[in-house]
């Protein structure tokens, strides 16, 4: 499927991880990509590979996102759609322990990052009247599931982009964020000590005992870029195996299987 053709697309944090998986998925489906990353070989390499342009973007500058955003502008002639990804882990431990700097140093990767693509995105979709934002929250901005400020920070990246697809539906732009589960990348990897330890407790802890994949996640982006989801904006779409939604009820279901029947048809 090539439903990207010729979609400009800017994607932050493309040098690893799920960025790096959208990107490629992006590129099979089409779409001319602009990448940025702090990390800047990595960025260049995935670049050439994929015939994309790479900036070296540091996302809690909001220059530096402007900058992004203007490039593809000035190669191509318009952003299609912006990718907010970039993030890490940030602060851990316990919440009288985080000092306010570590605090604060988070939510400017996971947060203001996410404010500054979407400004800059509207501010060139919005003459166009179309365009799709997409940003990276998590399970964790759903439930809490991660460390505090990380958790805080996605649950905003919810609020912000049903609050901003709200002014920008009248502009014909959507916006939407996707909220995967547990992927192995290198920010899981140095938070479960190893990718083989990551993958273990995501098979076990998973309603559908699955590990989610980058480019499971990849695939729900491009979707949400497509005309696929032309009436689709404001949704926080779980790419999680069941783990935010069903991990309760599925639970519930395995205690309750000694009070069926055969058939079925006891009840409790
Ligand atoms: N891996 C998961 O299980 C998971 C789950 C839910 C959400 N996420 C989110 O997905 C996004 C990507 O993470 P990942 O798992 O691919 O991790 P990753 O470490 O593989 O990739 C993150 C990328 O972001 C870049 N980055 C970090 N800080 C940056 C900054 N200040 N400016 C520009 N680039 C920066 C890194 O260099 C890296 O290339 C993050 O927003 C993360 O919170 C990941």
């Amino acid at each position: 499927m090539r439903r990207l053709e010729g979609r400009v697309t800017v994607i932050t944090g493309a040098s690893g991880g799920l960025g790096e998986a959208t990107a490629r998925r992006f590129a099979r489906e089409g779409a001319r990509l602009v990448l940025g990353d702090i990390r800047e070989e990595a960025g260049q390499a995935l670049a050439q590979e994929l015939d994309a342009a790479f900036l070296p973007c540091d996302v809690t500058c909001e220059g530096d996102v402007a900058a992004l955003v203007d490039r593809a502008v000035a190669l191509h002639g318009r952003l299609d759609c912006m990718v907010n990804n970039a993030g890490q882990l940030g602060a851990v431990g316990r919440v009288e322990e985080i000092a306010a700097q570590s605090w604060r140093d988070t939510l400017a990767v996971l947060l203001d990052s996410v404010f500054y693509g979407m400004k800059h995105a509207a501010r060139v979709m919005r003459p166009h009247g179309a365009g799709a934002i997409l940003s990276t929250s998590s399970a964790a901005g759903i439930a809490p599931l991660g460390p505090h400020a990380y958790t805080a920070a996605k649950h905003a990246v919810v609020g912000l982009t049903r609050s901003v697809a709200s002014e920008l539906a009248a502009d014909g732009i959507r916006v939407n964020a996707i909220a995967p589960g547990n992927v192995p990348t290198r920010m899981t990897e140095l938070a479960y000590g190893d990718a083989a330890a990551m993958r273990k407790s995501a098979e076990a802890r998973n309603p559908l005992r699955r590990v989610v994949e980058g480019d499971e996640v990849a695939a729900a982006f491009a979707y949400l870029a497509s005309d696929d989801a032309i009436n689709v904006t404001g949704q926080v779409i779980a790419v999680d195996a069941g783990l935010v939604e069903c991990r309760l009820a599925s639970d519930y279901y395995a205690r309750a299987a000694s009070y069926f029947d055969a058939e079925g048809k006891r009840g409790i």
